[in-house]
């Protein structure tokens, strides 16, 4: 039989999965041809690209100068095929115009905040966040001239009252570290829109499969990928996803911050994605399974987990979210010993930072997170000595809780 040559020839085709579920944006969100047609994306480890010529050169020059260099790439710090495929994939599962891909969550944070602001601006961020965003929002850019103002989560008419006139970034997590409080995103759009205020959201908890906050209005959406996205506790990498414009005007800075992500860690991120749907999935329903176990269990204080009716933003949640996640925290009846004895005897989960991956990591934040603080301090900032912060992982709901409970059986 004889097929027609071009069969034979023609490349993988370009695909643009728009209105497809999560699942396939994971596996296909941007898809583009490639020389090769290699069905996966092929990794492109290069520090720097060359030109056939001097006229090349210069063409390229001013294309660039003229705003569009027409995808060609100068160096390695400006832009890299598998970087720029992991940016296509992360911002088609968010819904995204455009995605930037950074060397981790805060260094996303970080370069988003420093290329947005002026020296003299100030920003209003909800408390309960990630200590490190905190510390940078309050000490670095106080350096700089930039103030910044923190605001009990979940109270909307503080962050209305912070607003200044020279504020020009709300910042929130939903849900937040470690307790898990839910933004109410309608409120948080509504006071910035009739202040004309940018707002960022980081919803590393949350993922894309269980809320996108760019449809509720939010103007950028920051990830750790080192947790969920990339899924496998085995890279770092930061995400920035919103409006087209938004995002090149991030990309120039990008260039000359440096904190840009590897190709081998984009090309980790592309594979370890492609099945945050179904993890996710497993992890929302093992949150909630062992959420309810623990709030039953007669050793524990309380439970943070917002699909919990006694969650203060269980509302919120349910309207707004699909799923709930795979982290919650809970208190120990007992103090810091007994809640150190309860984490030692854990079989299954690790002792270790950070959450989103296929293994299950458990840490008791006054002890692990912060440490250096001293007990007043640590009160002041909610963290209590009996908390425990447990990120699932893909493990059987039911081996996690045969676990929990043996090692909650032996605390007294
Ligand atoms: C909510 C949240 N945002 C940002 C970060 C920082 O991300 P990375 O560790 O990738 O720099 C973390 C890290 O734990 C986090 O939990």
């Amino acid at each position: 039989m004889t097929y027609p040559s071009t069969t034979l020839v023609t490349p993988p085709t370009e695909l643009k999965p728009n209105g497809f579920g999560p699942s396939t944006q994971a596996v296909h969100g941007g898809r583009r041809a490639n020389p090769y047609r290699a069905v996966t994306e092929p990794i492109v480890q290069t520090a720097t690209y060359t030109f056939a010529n001097t006229a090349a050169v210069c063409a390229y020059k001013d294309a660039y100068l003229m705003g569009d260099a027409g995808g060609i790439i100068e160096y390695g710090r400006y832009g890299n095929p598998t970087v720029a495929a992991a940016e296509a994939r992360l911002a088609a599962l968010e819904g995204a115009d455009d995605a930037l891909l950074y060397a981790s969550g805060m260094a996303a944070i970080t370069s988003v905040i420093l290329s947005m602001l002026p020296t003299g601006a100030h920003i209003v961020l909800t408390d309960d966040c990630y200590r490190r965003t905190r510390e940078f929002s309050l000490k670095f850019l106080k350096r700089l001239g930039i103030g910044c103002s923190i605001v009990p989560m979940g109270d909307y008419q503080a962050l209305e009252d912070a607003i200044r006139p020279e504020t020009r970034l709300l910042i929130s997590e939903s849900p937040t570290n470690p307790y898990l409080r839910v933004l109410d995103m309608e409120r948080f759009t509504d006071i910035a829109h009739r202040h004309k205020i940018k707002t960022m959201v980081d919803a590393t908890f949350a993922t894309p499969l269980n809320i996108q906050p760019l449809a509720w209005g939010v103007d950028l959406v920051v990830h750790s990928a080192s947790k969920y996205l990339a899924g496998h506790n085995d890279l770092l990498a930061g995400v920035v996803a919103g409006e087209a414009g938004l995002i090149a005007s991030l990309r120039g800075p990008l260039g000359v911050l440096g904190a840009i992500a590897d190709p081998n860690n984009a090309n980790l991120l592309l594979r370890g994605v492609k099945t945050l749907a179904l993890r996710v999935e497993h992890q929302n329903q093992s949150g909630m399974k062992i959420a309810q176990f623990l709030e039953a269990h007669p050793k524990i204080e309380q439970v943070w987990y917002p699909g919990l009716a006694s969650h203060p933003d269980y509302a919120t949640a349910i309207q707004q979210m699909k799923g709930f996640g795979g982290v919650v925290s809970f208190t120990v009846r007992g103090g810091l010993e007994a809640t150190s004895h309860l984490i030692d005897r854990l079989q299954i989960p690790q002792i270790a930072t950070s959450l989103g991956g296929t293994e299950s990591l458990v840490i008791q934040p006054a002890l692990m997170t912060y440490y250096e603080y001293s007990p007043e301090e640590r009160a002041s900032m909610g963290i209590r000595d009996n908390l425990v912060r447990l990120a699932l992982g893909i493990e059987d709901a039911q081996d996690l809780i045969t676990d929990l409970a043996q090692a909650l059986a032996v605390v007294s």
